[in-house]
């Protein structure tokens, strides 16, 4: 195994961006990473792109090909592989891109994620969405995800007294952090009267604990971490990739407060890092909906079980507090394009570790995690990241 570095980013903005199209989207992300990092496309080893569904929000497949043709790399037969883990189809892909560079197979790899949900209907991007569900038990009985991630609040108010607040000050937070980032699909500030008073969507979530759907699209570039400098002077290390499943329906659990991949992710990367939870100055976490933030700061052991609602009230993770959460305004705020959004949060943290974050920098973060969930916690995917 060898070392891999992120030495370019580049992020579009997100939200309803109905006057771009999907070649436009990640050909703008890709021109941007690229540009940053300053390869030339014959140095380009592989690309990677995470997507979704594609096929149904766009009526187009084969991603891979799709994009290595709209970024002008076909020339070059490039390969190019569509990588999908439902909304972990943009963290999975950057492992897959830094498995293949820390093998030694690649030196230079370009991921990708991208989803443009837009193009349909509400109720299409709905059922679209619970097409990572599972079929048979959980969508054929009109189970959509923020009813089944409402299922999970009500048991987590239910068994740790997790409250209605608690669940909102995410949302808040999150707002508020989005609101200082230019490429946010919500830059504005709301209030918790505000979420707690939104048109409902499933007890007790409402329209404001959800992410929104949304267009958008990420990239990175990763290299062997040795040849990084040649080109950036301010390289940063992916230090630790871990990934882990679980059943796809909630029911086969032994527990739905718990997400058993984000524990085993999780420790699969610390150990590879030889960290610990209180090391990490800054997190990226998937916040699809208020309750899965308080789930997610639990399961990654920044919190004890069932103090994920405690901690959002002590302002743990507000961008002053001890560990700031979703500086980029996660999911909630910044938007939710599937593919896109495991890309994007290595984008927010790499901005981090190298003092690019403007008004949402926080100062001296030298460690950052990213946490990335496919449906309701049946794939996970966690990243560690250092400033070299
Ligand atoms: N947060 C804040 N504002 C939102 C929002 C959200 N999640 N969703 C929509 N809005 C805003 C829109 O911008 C729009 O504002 P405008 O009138 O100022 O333009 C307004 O609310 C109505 O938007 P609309 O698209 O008609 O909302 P909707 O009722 O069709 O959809 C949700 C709202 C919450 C149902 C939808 O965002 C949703 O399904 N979210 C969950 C997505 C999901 O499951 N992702 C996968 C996670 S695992």
């Amino acid at each position: 195994m060898r070392d891999v570095a992120i030495i370019g980013t580049g992020v579009t903005k997100f939200g309803e961006l109905w006057d771009k199209s999907f070649r436009q989207l990640i050909t703008e992300a890709g021109s941007k990473a690229i540009l940053e990092a300053g390869v030339s496309g014959t140095e380009i080893d592989a690309l990677y792109v995470g997507s979704m569904g594609s096929g149904r929000f766009i009526g187009q497949e084969h991603i891979g090909a799709l994009v290595a043709d709209c970024s002008g790399f076909s020339h070059l037969h490039i390969p190019s592989t569509r990588i999908e883990s439902a909304c972990a189809s943009g963290g999975l892909a950057v492992r897959q891109g830094y498995l293949s560079v820390a093998s030694g197979i690649n030196d230079i790899v370009v991921v990708g994620g991208i989803e443009k949900m837009t193009d349909v209907v509400g109720s299409e991007a709905t059922n679209t969405l619970a097409t990572v569900a599972d079929q048979e038990w959980e969508a054929f009985f009109g189970a959509t995800f923020p009813g089944l991630y409402a299922m999970i609040a009500t048991k987590h108010m239910n068994d740790y007294g997790t409250t209605r607040e608690q669940l909102a000050q995410v949302a808040v937070k999150n707002h508020a952090n989005g609101a200082l980032n230019p490429n946010a699909q919500f830059k504005r500030e709301i209030s918790i009267d505000a979420v707690i008073n939104a048109p409902p969507v499933a007890y007790p979530l409402g329209m404001l604990d959800c992410s929104p759907v949304s267009d958008g699209a990420a990239t990175v570039v990763l290299c062997a971490a040795e040849k990084a400098k040649k080109y950036i002077d301010n390289p940063v290390k992916i230090i630790a990739s871990g990934q882990a499943s679980d059943t796809l329906a909630l029911h086969g659990r032994r527990e739905i407060c718990t997400f058993d991949s984000t524990v085993h992710a999780a420790r699969m990367a610390y150990k590879q890092a030889n960290l610990k939870p209180k090391d990490i100055d800054v997190a990226e976490l998937h916040d699809s909906f208020t309750i899965a933030e308080i789930l997610a700061i639990e399961d990654l052991g920044f919190v004890k079980k069932g103090d994920g609602g405690k901690a959002i009230d002590n302002k743990i993770t507000t961008l002053d507090g001890e560990l700031p959460v979703n500086t980029s305004g996660g999911l909630k705020a910044k938007g939710h394009p599937i593919g896109a959004t495991g890309v994007a949060q290595i984008a927010e943290i790499v901005a981090q570790l190298q003092g690019t974050a403007d008004q949402r920098q926080i100062k001296d973060a030298k460690i950052g995690l990213t946490h990335n969930i496919g449906g309701t916690g049946a794939s996970c995917v966690v990243h560690i990241l250092e400033a070299m």
